[in-house]
């Protein structure tokens, strides 16, 4: 199958073609007119109503049906911290460009509490109907920023299973195994792995 993903984050496909090449598909980064476009993000309380506008605005661009041997992937990603009720959530890319990580680093100042989660939702479009795959990466809020990889929140986010590594101390292989991103993606790959019916 050719996946159209749109994205203009490199990272991103990378890791989309890893995980579903060796199956045998072609996952290329979704053009209009040769120019990767840039969607209006609703100010929206869930990542999966961000996903479904985006792939609404994507397929909006297409002329016509697209053929049942192409699919369109698109997906969206926050940190979520639990004692800032949530935030930054679905906004984020906006607050990571505002505040920059010292200023979250800022906010957690005398935080006990330092849970936090990254999400993420896939959505999928093919043969007419959108499906979402959601994944989940537990963890801490770490005291100060730590390593070069990854890239957004990375060197302040410390999953739950990396030894008190951050994100940006792990390989990019490492970080797909445990990541939020890394489970959505599995899940999409075991629905497109069923024989149809
Ligand atoms: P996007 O809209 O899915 O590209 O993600 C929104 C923002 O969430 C990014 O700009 C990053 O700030 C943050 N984010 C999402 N996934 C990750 C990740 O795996 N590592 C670090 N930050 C992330």
């Amino acid at each position: 199958m050719k996946i159209f993903f749109v994205t203009g984050n490199k990272g991103k496909l990378l890791e989309a073609s890893e995980l579903l090449g060796p199956l045998g598909h072609n996952v290329v980064q979704f053009a209009h007119n040769g120019v990767i476009p840039e969607f209006s993000e609703p100010q929206s309380e869930g990542i999966e109503e961000v996903a479904i506008s985006k792939m609404e605005q994507a397929l909006g661009m297409i002329p016509g049906e697209i053929d049942s041997d192409s699919a369109v992937i698109v997906e969206d990603a926050g940190l979520f911290i639990g004692s800032l009720g949530g935030f930054p959530g679905p906004y984020s890319s906006y607050v990571e460009d505002k505040l920059g990580l010292d200023g979250i680093l800022r906010l957690m100042e005398g935080k006990t509490n330092r849970n936090a989660e990254y999400r993420a939702v896939v959505a999928f479009h093919h043969d007419g109907i959108t499906h979402t795959f959601r994944g989940a990466c537990e963890g801490s809020i770490g005291s100060e920023k730590r390593g070069d990889g990854g890239f957004g929140y990375d060197p302040i986010f410390i999953p739950r299973s990396s030894n008190g590594r951050t994100c940006a101390e792990m390989t990019a292989s490492e970080k797909s195994v445990i990541s939020h991103r890394g489970e959505a993606l599995r899940k999409l790959l075991e629905f497109i792995s069923l024989p149809s019916t």
